[in-house]
């Protein structure tokens, strides 16, 4: 994985005082909330005897482990050895790892490598989401793939007449499925796209709400280093914006961490709570269909490093871009 980026690992909404163990490529973290509700993240492996802390509970704004109850400061630093005398003092090992974390958007962003966080790329810009007009709609879905893989397969901008037939919609002739050439915007730290929408018949609710009849309906495509991509459609004036952190827990399975915003019925209470769960549901089929294909996928992470391995095409432009992005900080991938 890359190491001196933000990594969004968990939804805010998840993260309490009540411990939770997140696992990023196979390192174990603790995730709660100290007293003035600010997140931690701890290593989550007791100092003493490997316990874990995520078993434990926070008193005081201090996590304890549950197995002899020492005590950590959100600094990682242990400030009580219950077994001990008060007079004895404790001993300068009896830390784990803290780390920088940072919460916005909805998510907890965490920071796990060696270069001082100043001179690493920042958490990248999605204001639209800083303040929405109501709580965003959540979603988590567990891939059984590489992360790589599973941002290529939302970056990938021709699979859905054929993976998402049933639930998003079909195309209306065959030509529908050409994707003529877009423009593509690269950045330092990330890319976009935005690709007209072809899909003339969709299904469920959407048919009902959004205006079909629009020809410059579009779909803009976005990924960020190291985890995140972003998506967003529009109908007419009516649009709907997500944000995937794609949480990479080991080589084979990936948590993708989804979270929406609309710009229309968020102020009927009813009908909010329907379209959310109308788009949770739609949403996990949607990701049922696409895990088929990416977990079975050879090789299993993307091979950014040999671009004859594969054949990429015209509209792959954008998971051609992700590559080169891959390749330029290969370096840090392959510390790891
Ligand atoms: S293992 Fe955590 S206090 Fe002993
Ligand atoms: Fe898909």
């Amino acid at each position: 994985m890359l190491e001196n980026f933000w990594y969004a690992v968990e939804l805010s909404s998840a993260v309490t005082t009540k411990p939770k163990q997140v696992t990023i490529m196979g390192r174990e973290l603790v995730l709660y909330r100290d007293s003035q509700k600010k997140a931690v993240a701890l290593n989550n492996r007791c100092a003493h005897r490997g316990a874990a802390l995520s078993l434990g509970w926070v008193k005081k704004g201090c996590i304890e482990c549950p197995y002899h109850g020492w005590k950590y400061q959100s600094d990682g630093k242990c400030v009580n050895i219950p077994a001990n005398h008060s007079n004895v003092s404790i001993p300068k090992r009896a830390r784990v790892d803290a780390y920088p974390v940072q919460e916005k958007y909805g998510f907890i962003w965490v920071f796990l490598g060696d270069m001082p966080t100043t001179e690493c790329p920042p958490i990248p810009e999605f204001s639209q989401f800083e303040d929405p007009v109501r709580k965003p709609a959540c979603l988590e879905y567990n891939f059984s793939a590489h992360y790589t893989r599973t941002i290529e397969n939302v970056l990938d901008v021709s699979h859905a007449p054929f993976m998402h037939k049933g639930s998003v919609g079909t195309s209306k002739t065959p030509e529908d499925t050409v994707i003529e050439d877009y423009e593509l915007q690269v950045s330092e730290w990330g890319l976009s796209a935005t690709l007209g929408i072809k899909i003339n018949k969709l299904n469920g609710l959407m048919k009902f709400i959004l205006p079909q009849d629009d020809p410059n309906a579009k779909k803009e495509y976005r990924f960020a280093l190291p985890n995140i991509t972003y998506s967003s459609v529009q109908f007419g004036s009516y649009k709907i914006e997500s944000i995937t952190a794609h949480v990479p827990i080991d080589e084979t399975t990936t948590v993708a961490k989804a979270i929406s915003i609309r710009n229309f019925l968020n102020n009927v209470p009813l009908l909010n709570d329907w379209f959310d769960r109308n788009t949770a549901k739609v949403g996990t089929k949607i990701c049922q269909e696409d895990d088929v294909v990416v977990q079975d996928q050879i090789p299993k992470q993307v091979p950014y490093n040999n671009m004859s391995c594969e054949l990429l095409v015209a509209s792959d432009a954008t998971l051609i871009a992700y590559r080169k992005l891959l390749k330029k900080y290969g370096k840090q991938l392959e510390k790891v």
